[in-house]
């Protein structure tokens, strides 16, 4: 049918049509909160460059926690920063970290909200590297070991979903076989499968202080001008036993979200990382964009490129929007 007889503003035309016509839906539940887990009681320490995000000692991450769950958000994701930093990232795999701290509180005071941890040594380790070092070189099957005992302390402290965002060859196998052997089967894996070297994490560094000492991650994070290696990696952690792969970051890879999404159908995050988090912020700061249409906006495309989950820091923000509050 062509124009006049097909006339596509016909069901433009009033907020009642269009939200009959809505192809894609946006709601609370689609959310994962990151939180930033330190040392400190009661202690909120403001992440300069990313406003409205702050470091939080354990009590205040099971505040965070709680409202998230009050706003319909189902689920947060734990960062730790220890105070103690080395060369193999001890406190990674410290069962009295704060991580594994935060998660035990969380559990216990909010239940009903799942627990997923980041599992990498970047935080935990001097050089601010993922892995360990090597003849100057991140070591890929000497990482492995060190991630199993991150992913499994984080089981032990009751976490509902693991997520390693590390890109070492073969983590995701080697964590599954490990949290099978323990007794950890209904452990989830959320790989971050198809992790860019991204310009886009700044913010992100130093909110968990891990900036690398020396070089960069593009030994081990893709290369963002590589779509089918994606679809390689995507498919690696899916046959190594991952539950949910994630393509990170978000904004400037949608076309990445939609490909995995397109050829596995296999549940896919997008994590809407903290550079997309903080341009938003500092223009809207500026009074040069309108912050909360924006970010609704930005949100719905990712879901509409494919994505089921978005790893966020507009969580609350947009699930109160979303609840007209
Ligand atoms: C740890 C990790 C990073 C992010 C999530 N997990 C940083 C990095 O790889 O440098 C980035 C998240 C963000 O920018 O919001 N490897």
């Amino acid at each position: 049918m062509d124009f006049p007889a097909y006339r596509p503003r016909r069901l433009r035309r009033n907020e009642r049509l269009r939200s009959m016509m809505r192809e894609t839906a946006l709601a609370p539940t689609n959310f994962i909160y990151p939180l930033f887990v330190g040392a400190g009681k009661n202690s909120f320490r403001p992440v300069p460059s990313m406003p409205g995000v702050a470091q939080l000692s354990v009590d205040r991450a099971m505040k965070e926690a709680e409202e998230a769950a009050s706003l319909g958000i189902p689920a947060v994701i734990l960062f730790g920063i220890p105070d103690r930093k080395d060369a193999v990232g001890t406190e990674a795999y410290a069962d009295s970290g704060f991580v594994q701290d935060a998660v035990r509180a969380i559990k216990a005071r909010v239940p009903e909200i799942l627990v997923v941890t980041d599992v990498c040594l970047c935080e935990y380790t001097d050089h601010g590297h993922c892995g360990v070092i090597k003849n100057g070189d991140v070591d890929n099957d000497a990482t492995l070991e060190l991630l199993v005992k991150e992913a499994l302390s984080h089981a032990r402290a009751g976490a509902d979903i693991v997520a390693p965002s590390d890109m070492m060859d073969g983590r995701v196998g080697a964590i599954r076989k490990a949290l099978d052997r323990e007794g950890f089967k209904q452990v989830a894996i959320m790989a971050y499968a198809a992790k860019y070297a991204s310009g886009f994490y700044a913010p992100f560094r130093d909110a968990a202080e891990s900036t690398p000492q020396f070089g960069d991650r593009r030994s081990y994070q893709m290369d963002p001008a590589n779509a089918d290696e994606a679809l390689r990696e995507v498919e690696l952690d899916i046959r190594e036993g991952a539950d949910i792969v994630m393509v990170k970051p978000a904004m400037a890879y949608l076309d990445i979200v939609y490909r995995v999404k397109l050829k596995f159908g296999y549940p896919v995050a997008a994590y809407n990382v903290s550079g997309e988090y903080s341009l938003i912020k500092a223009a809207a700061q500026n009074g040069w964009i309108d912050e909360r249409r924006i970010v609704m906006e930005l949100l719905l495309s990712i879901r509409r490129a494919g994505a089921d989950m978005i790893l966020t820091y507009f969580a609350k923000d947009a699930a109160r929007e979303l609840r007209g509050k």
